[in-house]
C-alpha cells in the first residue's frame, strides 16, 4: 500500500500545536497560584501610630528586629533585600545580611568589586527590605551609602570565621567563572598559603558600607488587605507641616499613614 505523503503545512502546524498545547499546559500548571494566600493580622490588632514605640524610626525600627528575633522560626532576621540601581536607574537587587545599625545608619559588608559595589559606586542610593513572615511585618528603609572607614571593615572582617575570611578572598564577586573547581582550587590554594595563620588580612576590595536613612516605611500586614503602612520622612524644602495628614515625629521627623 502507498503511503499518502502528509503536506509539509500540516507537519508544520501539527508542531505548532503540539508545541502550543504543552506550552500551555505547562504554564496552566506551573503558574497558577491565584489560591496561595495566608491570614495576616486581623483588625483588632491593627498598627497605628499610637501603636509606635517609639517616634524615632530608628527606635521603632530596633523594637521590630527585636521581635523578629525573639521568634525562633525566623532564622536571619538580620537578612533584608537591597535594591541598587545604575546611574541611568537600571535597577538590581539581592539579600544581604545587615550587620549593625546606629544612629548614623545601617552596616553591611560585601565585594567592592561586585555589581551593587560598582552600582553604588555611580549611584549612592538604596533601598532595602526586611520582611519577616511569621510577624507579618516588613520595613523599607530608602537612604544614601557611604564607604565605612577602612578601618571599620577591618575590625569586622577580623572577627569573621576564617573560613569566611578566605571565601572573601577567593571570591571576585559577581564575575563569570569557569566553574565551581576554578573556585575551590583558589580557595585550596589559600587554605595551603594561610593554614598557620589563626586569621588571613582583609583584602583592600572588601568592606562595608554604610545606609543613611531618610524614609522608613513600617509595614504590617491585614487579612483584608487593608495593610498598615505608617511612613517617616523628613518634610521636603519650603513643604509646610500639613497636620491633617502629618504627625510630628522626634527631630525633624514626620510621619504619614498611606494606603495600602
Ligand atoms: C540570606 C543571604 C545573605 C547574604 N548576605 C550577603 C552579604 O552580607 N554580603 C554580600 O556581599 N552578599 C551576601 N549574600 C549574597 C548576595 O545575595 C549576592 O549573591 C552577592 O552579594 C552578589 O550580588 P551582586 O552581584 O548583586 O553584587 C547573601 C545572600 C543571602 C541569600
Amino acid at each position: 500500500m502507498s503511503r499518502v505523503p502528509i503536506p509539509r503545512k500540516v507537519t508544520l502546524s501539527f508542531t505548532w500545536l503540539s508545541t502550543g498545547a504543552l506550552f500551555s499546559r505547562f504554564f496552566s500548571q506551573m503558574a497558577d497560584l491565584s489560591g496561595m494566600r495566608k491570614p495576616y493580622h486581623s483588625t483588632e490588632d491593627a498598627f497605628d501610630i499610637d501603636h509606635l514605640v517609639s517616634l524615632d524610626p530608628m527606635q521603632q525600627f530596633k523594637a521590630w528586629l527585636d521581635e523578629a528575633c525573639k521568634e525562633k522560626t525566623i532564622l536571619e532576621p538580620n537578612a533584608m533585600a537591597l535594591a541598587t540601581a545604575t546611574k541611568d536607574g537600571i535597577p538590581s537587587v539581592r539579600m544581604i545580611l545587615m550587620k549593625g545599625f546606629d544612629a548614623s545608619g545601617f552596616r553591611f559588608f560585601t565585594n567592592f568589586n561586585s555589581r551593587k559595589a560598582v552600582e553604588l559606586n555611580s549611584n549612592p542610593r538604596v533601598s532595602m527590605m526586611f520582611y519577616w513572615e511569621p510577624l507579618k511585618k516588613s520595613v523599607r528603609i530608602d537612604g544614601t551609602v557611604e564607604k565605612l572607614p577602612e578601618e571599620k571593615s577591618t575590625e569586622y572582617f577580623s572577627v569573621r570565621p576564617k573560613d569566611s575570611q578566605l571565601g572573601a578572598l577567593a571570591s571576585n564577586q559577581s564575575s563569570v567563572i569557569s566553574g565551581r573547581h576554578a573556585l575551590l582550587s583558589t580557595y585550596q590554594e589559600l587554605q595551603e598559603k594561610y593554614a598557620q595563620q589563626e586569621s588571613v588580612p582583609k583584602p583592600e576590595y572588601w568592606g562595608g558600607y554604610l545606609v543613611k536613612p531618610f524614609v522608613y516605611e513600617f509595614w504590617q500586614g491585614q487579612t483584608n488587605r487593608l495593610h498598615d503602612r505608617l511612613r517617616f520622612r523628613k518634610l521636603r524644602e519650603g513643604e509646610m507641616l500639613d497636620e491633617s495628614v502629618m504627625h510630628r515625629g522626634e527631630a525633624d521627623w514626620i510621619i504619614e499613614r498611606l494606603s495600602p
